[in-house]
This record gives structure tokens, sequence and C-alpha cells, in this order.
């Protein structure tokens, strides 16, 4: 592929840039715009916040005003939790324990221990998908951050740690208020997004392993609050996150195959390069507190009852230290679908040796006390299990009396839907907006002039598309109808189809508006009817007749029209990128609450767009490619085209990173880089050569010394050569000259985002480690580095750099 530089970057000439904040600071700029903005905030702004005071407290054990349970050593703070959670055990009778093994987990009265719910969700804001969260005490509503496909298209690490923030201090908030029972939020979905038909690619960030697994590591540690600095332990957590689903889930019903019967059959190599690796580093980096195993099975072993997978590989291999629930029901399906174990009993018994110690269900509440009857589950598993719920509950706080005044115990209400959270999912929404296509420079569209404006599409006024799925209600929302008229008084409007799915288009009503107005903004694409959860697409085109809208649209519009496209997966618009009547294209995900500001602040150039894709855009015609083939690598006998950019050798519609701006961006390198590293200095190293003649080693054989004593750096000057500020996402990729098979044409290594004023530049820096960044897996999944020449690949500029084994 070629990777989309400076060159790629379209000049646009337009006035500086006055960046237009919907929600926060009132810009000193003129009368008209800040009219605008009352206007939005009258019209649209639905206020929450009734009233400050809470008239619920938040569940906790330990009550100091309860002289029984303060004793208890599980109760003393100043005993490391290991001790405190074993006192606690062995104080519940074999009826309580088994109570706790369910995500609706009852209190225990005699000890103090209220009742703990462990399903609470929060993807891209505090969600009251799933038991956890009530909307119905002091707290109504949480701040909707953008869907993470759209937030991922940022490339900005920083960004998706404030927001992780953002949301934990949310979700503390609501336990404050005594609108739930539980502090444990099953998000990340951290699957690598892996066919464009999945349902619920929407919620993952992407693709890429690298950017996954770094969307992983930055939300987690803002949800959880930090523990940085390498530290062994995290002490308090915020609120607690949950790498989800462990491993290699991603589909969830295609032609009637579903997730509960899936079998993944999946290589070690692609294990190791692809479905692993953002789990890993979920864990080890992120430090997450819960892992959360999946429906389908991996190579015939149900995930939740996977050893290997939970014990070996994410306790003992990747250090991990919380607790690991089922997907909803997957224990049942064991059994009950897949009869991979003969008896329910069976069935707990393997999910809890496996490793997993909490069941979203009640199967576990059903069937443990006769596999413990019947001697097949030492009651010592349990204990474990148990242990590791308990010590998250600790690490959240619950079993240290009454939370006020205690780290995170007097987060209020007024922290829900604040300014700062709103001004962030607003920034979120405008970051991550891609522009796909900007011929004769339509965009950005001129501001302040009497011009009469046509908004056509299904999506333009619909609030519920701009929120995505798990998600709750949001502080306020804004659509991208409402926001464009707020530029724009003379706006006509027809949503062209009753819905997405657009079976009878109203095609002529449509076109009479557009007739009429100086320009024209089709807003179009998905929603949860075409792609949800339990539910995959079977084409990649837009659904109905919403094509014949847009080409009968932008036929009979005077000027070009502007094609705003709300999806999660990628839609072969090739119609729309080839058509001289569609001059600009934005692909704007499910934006979030503020979605429809971003949206219009692009249209009209009080953003500038910096969004690069984080899928492959495919064309229709993949979709002969079975969607159960999990197989990453092309295979050239059979013309499988393989997945994803690293891999994919076939047609694509948009590649992944692609993105235009206002600006145009040039890149120049900084000499200093070294460009001949050395592994050849290893005396435990053994070389071994490939049937091509391709030298290799493996990395764990070199040793930490000989690989940091390689690191190589990397500096390149981002100058912004256009007119507006603007955000920039530097893509830092690696390609071989000569590759063995099974390696990647390209992979990301590394990425960076600055900001920068028309005209500026900043040098942007890279510490590549080539044992990391240079090497990959093998067949058997072992990762070895490959002598000869790899290339670090900046836009359109590539430096070698020469391995010598
Ligand atoms: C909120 O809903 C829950 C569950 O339906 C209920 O138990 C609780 O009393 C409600 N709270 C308020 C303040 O209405
Ligand atoms: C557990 O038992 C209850 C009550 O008999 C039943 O409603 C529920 O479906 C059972 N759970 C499972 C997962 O079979
Ligand atoms: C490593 O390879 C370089 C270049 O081929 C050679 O000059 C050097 O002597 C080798 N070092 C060792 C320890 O073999
Ligand atoms: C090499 O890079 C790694 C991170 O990839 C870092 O931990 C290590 O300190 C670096 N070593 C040197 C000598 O720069």
């Amino acid at each position: 592929m070629s990777v989309r530089g400076s060159n790629a970057l379209k000049l646009i000439s337009s006035s500086p840039s006055e960046t237009h904040f919907f929600l926060s600071t009132i810009p000193r700029t003129h009368k008209m715009k800040l009219h605008r903005l009352l206007l939005i905030n009258l019209i649209y702004i639905t206020v929450i916040l009734v009233g400050v005071e809470s008239t619920q407290s938040p569940p906790f054990s330990c009550d100091s005003s309860n002289p029984s349970t303060k004793s208890y050593p599980f109760c003393k703070t100043t005993l490391p939790i290991s001790d405190r959670v074993r006192d606690l055990v062995s104080r519940l009778t074999l009826d309580e324990k088994i109570s706790q093994l369910v995500n609706s987990a009852p209190a225990i009265p005699r000890l103090g221990i209220p009742a703990y719910e462990w399903w609470s969700e929060a993807l891209h804001g505090v969600a009251d998908a799933g038991p956890g969260i009530m909307f119905n005490g002091t707290i109504r509503s949480a701040t909707s951050f953008p869907q993470v496909i759209l937030t991922a298209a940022s490339f900005d690490v920083h960004l998706w740690y404030r927001i992780g923030r953002a949301i934990g201090v949310e979700a503390r908030a609501v336990y404050n208020a005594g609108q739930t029972k539980g502090l444990t939020f099953w998000a990340p979905n951290i699957n690598i997004f892996r066919d464009p038909r999945w349902g619920r690619g929407q919620e993952t960030p992407g693709e890429d392993p690298l950017v996954t697994g770094s969307y992983a590591v930055s939300y987690v540690r803002g949800v959880q609050g930090d523990c940085l600095q390498g530290l062994k332990r995290c002490g308090e957590l915020q609120a607690s996150a949950c790498c989800k689903h462990f491993t290699a889930y991603d589909l969830d019903d295609w032609k009637g195959i579903d997730r509960f019967k899936f079998d993944a059959r999946v290589t070690m190599q692609d294990l190791a390069d692809t479905y692993q690796p953002p789990f890993h580093r979920c864990i080890e980096e992120g430090r997450a507190s819960g892992i959360m195993c999946a429906y389908n099975r991996v190579n015939g072993v149900p995930s939740c009852a996977d050893f290997n997978l939970l014990t070996n590989t994410a306790r003992k291999r990747w250090n991990f230290e919380g607790y690991i629930t089922s997907d909803c029901d997957a224990v049942s399906i064991i059994h009950d679908s897949y009869g991979f174990a003969k008896t329910p009993e069976d069935a707990v018994v393997d999910v809890l040796k496996a490793g997993m110690d909490v069941n979203c269900g009640t199967y576990l509440l059903n069937h443990t006390k006769s596999a413990v009857m019947q001697k097949k589950l030492p009651e010592s598993e349990i204990d474990r299990a148990l242990e590791n719920l308990f010590a998250v509950r600790m690490r959240l706080g619950l079993f240290n009396g009454n939370p006020k005044g205690q780290p995170y115990g007097d987060i209020g209400p007024n922290q829900v839907c604040s300014v700062e959270h709103q001004t962030l999912a607003l920034d979120a929404a405008r970051d991550g907006i891609v522009l796909l296509k900007n011929s004769q420079r339509l965009l950005p569209l001129p501001k302040g002039k009497t011009m009469s404006l046509a908004v056509i599409g299904p999506n333009a006024n619909s609030p519920k598309t701009l929120i995505g799925n798990y998600a709750g209600p949001p502080c306020k929302f804004i659509t991208p109808l409402q926001a464009l008229q707020s530029y724009v008084k003379s706006t006509m409007y027809h949503p062209g189809c009753d819905d997405v799915a657009c079976s009878s288009p109203s095609i002529e009503k449509a076109v009479e508006i557009a007739q009429k107005a100086d320009y024209v903004v089709l807003v179009v694409g998905l929603d949860q009817t075409q792609e949800r959860e339990a539910h995959d697409r079977l084409d990649l085109v837009l659904p109905g007749k919403q094509q014949k809208l847009i080409t009968s649209v932008a036929k009979a519009a005077k000027k070009q029209v502007v094609l705003v496209l709300l999806s999660g997966g990628p839609v072969d618009i090739s119609f729309a990128k080839y058509s001289n009547n569609i001059g600009s294209i934005l692909w704007a995900g499910y934006p979030g609450g503020a979605g429809g500001a971003a949206i219009a602040e692009t249209i009209f150039g009080d953003h500038n767009p910096g969004g690069r894709l984080p899928v492959t855009w495919y064309p229709q015609d993949f979709t002969k490619i079975p969607m159960t083939d999990m197989r990453m690598r092309p295979e050239s006998n059979s013309g499988y085209p393989g997945r994803t950019y690293r891999f994919y050798t076939g047609e694509k519609v948009f590649e992944f990173g692609y993105g235009l701006s206002y600006s145009t961006y040039s890149y120049e390198s900084i000499p200093g880089t070294r460009n001949k590293l050395y592994f050849n200095q290893s005396s435990t190293a053994h070389v071994y050569e490939d049937t091509d003649f391709i030298r290799y080693t493996s990395v764990a054989q070199l040793g930490k010394e000989l690989c940091d004593s390689n690191n190589i750096s990397i500096s390149i000057r981002v100058r912004n050569e256009g007119e507006m500020a603007g955000k920039h996402s530097v893509l830092l990729f690696v390609r071989r000259l000569k590759a063995s098979a099974g390696s990647p044409i390209i992979k990301l290594v590394a990425f960076q985002s600055v900001h920068l004023n028309a005209g500026e530049s900043a040098d942007v820096g890279f510490l590549l480690n080539p044992c990391e960044h240079f090497s990959g897996p093998n067949k058997d999944g072992l990762m070895v580095i490959e002598e000869g020449t790899h290339f670090l690949v900046v836009g359109d500029q590539g430096h070698p750099v020469t391995v010598v084994v």
C-alpha cells in the first residue's frame, strides 16, 4: 500500500481558523456566533442536574459505626489485601460462597457486606446497558463520547486517556450517588475489527493491533486512575475496566452462524501478532483489573474453559491481577450448546479450574453445589475465585468503611456532564472525523453569507444514530441538522427516506429542495438497525435505496454536494468517490452527543479535519470471502486475499490511515538515525535460515540487553503548510524489502498526534525497539527478527535500516 502522507493531503485555502467551541469557552468572536451558541443551548440542551443533593448513599462494607464488622481482619486497611480476602472468604459458608460467583452477588448481612453488581457498561460513556447503572436518581444522564471507532480515528493516545479518565470520574459519581451497586465496567472492547461486516466493529478501535493495544492502555489507565511508573501493583481503583472479549471474538451472527456456536480456527501466527497483542498490553501495560472471556471457542476450546488462555497466558505470562468474568451466559453454552462438557457440573468444573472467577448469568448458582457434592470440584477452586473477586472490590475501596472523605469518595454529581467532559466529547468528535474526499476544495463552505442550504438524508436529524450502542442517556445532543441550522438560517430539510433501511425513498421531494438550495449536505449511512450486537451485515454497500437518493440529489443540485456518512463499519461508497457531482465526503462514525456540532464546524471550516481511518474500507466484492475465515494472511492457491492493511492484497475503497485535511502537512526527517543494527553479538541466540534463505533469530534468545542496545530513534519535522491550524497524526510504519512468506506487507509501529498552527512546524520523535517493532511471529507463534533491510516509512519517505543477525 502507499501510505498517505504529505502529498495525499489536499491544500485548501481558507481564512485562518477561529476554533469554535460549542460548549465550553464562549470565544472572543463576533456576536453572530455568540447568538448561535445561545440558540443551540436554549433549544437543544436538556438540563439534567436537577438539584445537587443525593438522596441515596453508596453501599459499602466495614461500617465503622458498627462495632462488630469493624473488628474483622478483612476490614483492616493496614493489612495487605491478600490477607484481607483470605480472612473474608474463610468466614463464608459454602452457600454464601456460591452465591457470590454470579454477576448479581447478594448481600451477606451477617458480615455487613452489601450486594454487589459486577455487570456495568461504559464503552464510550457511562451506560445503562446491563443491570448496573440506574439513571433514575440525582444523575439522569452521562457524557456521551463518540462511539469508539471514531475516537480511534484521532490516533491520539492522550485524548483516549482523558476520555477514560472522564468516564471513570462519572462512574464514581454515579456510585457515590447510590445509583449503582457496582464499579466494574465491561469495557474496552479490544477485539480486532477483522471483518468489515462485523456488527460490533463500531465498538472497537479498529483493525490494527498497535492502535487497539494503545487505546486499551490509555482507556484503562484513565478509567482506573493512574498506576503508572511501573508499579508492580496498582493500588486503589477509581473504577475497574475489563479487557474483552478474550479472545478472537469478532463474529456475532452471520448467515446463521452465531457467536455462541462459532469455533474460531486461528493459527498460532495470527494469534501472536493480531488477536492477542491488544489483550497483552491491556493487561500488562494498562494493568486492567478485569478480563471477560468470550462466547466463542478458539480451535475447539471455549474461551471460558481454557486454562491455557486464562491461567497460563493471562495470569502467569502477563501477570494479570484481577477478576475474570464470563460473557453473559457463556458458561451455560459450554454444556448446553457445545456439548464440550458432558454434564452441567463438568462445565462448572471446567470454567473454575480454567481460572474464570464470576459467571455473568446464573449457571454457577444452579450447578456449583452439586459439582462440589459430586466431588468433582474442590472447594479451594471456589475460594480462589472469590479471593480474586473480593480483592477487586477491596481495591475499589468498598471495604474501607464510608467512602466519604476517602480517595474518589467525594466525587459528586456535578462532575457528571460537566462542561469539561462535554468539551472533551466535542473535541473527540472533531478529532475523529475523517475527510475522505474534497475535490475542487468544495469544503469548507463559505459562512456568514446569505445563502441557502438543503440538508437531506435519514441520518440528518436522528439523535439515536449519533449515540451508537452501549450508551447511556446523553446529557444533551445536537443533530447534524440542528447544528447546520445554527450556521445557515435558510435551511431546508428532508429525510429522503423513512429510515436508514431506505426501502421507499422520497426522491422527488428531496430533489425539489436540493434544486432550490445553494448548497446541499446529505447525511446518510448506517445505524443500529444495520450493524449491531448479534447482527453482522451481509453487504458493504449503503442500505436500500440510499445510493439512488444520493445520486439523484447530487445530479439535481446546483453545485457539487457534500456527503456525510454516519457508520461504524466501512461502507463501499465507490460511486461517491468517483462521482463528479459529489465534491466532498466526510465519515463521522457515530459521533456522540456533540457529534452534530463537530460535523457542522468541519463543514463550515471552524474545525480543520485531521482524523484518519482506523480500518480498511473494502469493496462490496470482499463479501464473497466467508466471514468465518479467521486467517489474516493471504493464501494465493485459493485466492484468499487476507485481511486488514497489513495483509490484504485486493482492491480498497479507502485505506487504513487515509484522511485528508484543509491543510497540507510536509515531512522532513532529521538525520542522526542509525541505519545498521547488529544482533550477531549474542552467544545464546541461534540463527536460522528459511527456504528463501532469509536468516532470522529468536527475540527471546537475544535477551533484553542486546535488544535495548539496538534501540533506534527517528525524528520527523512536520510542518503545517496550510492556512488553518490543525491536528495531524504522524503514522510510522515498517516495511521489509524482501520479507518471508507470512510477513505483513507493512505494519504500523508508532504514531503521534501534533497540533500545529498555520505555518508552524514541530519535531516528532519516536524511539523504537527493534526486537519489538521489527520482529514478527513465525508459524509457531514465536517472535523472530529477520536479517535484511527494514524500511521506516512516514508518508512517502522510507528510511532503510539494515539488521544483521
Ligand atoms: C431506581 O430504580 C431502581 C430499580 O428499578 C429502584 O430500586 C430505585 O428505587 C429507583 N430509584 C429512584 C430514586 O427512583
Ligand atoms: C438457574 O435456575 C433458575 C431457577 O430454576 C432458572 O430460572 C435459570 O434459567 C437457571 N439458569 C441457567 C443458566 O440455566
Ligand atoms: C557482526 O556482523 C558484522 C557485519 O557483518 C561483522 O563486521 C561483525 O564482525 C559481526 N560480529 C560478530 C560478533 O560476529
Ligand atoms: C530501549 O527502548 C526500551 C523501550 O522500547 C526502553 O525500555 C529502554 O530503556 C531503551 N534503552 C535504551 C538504552 O535506550
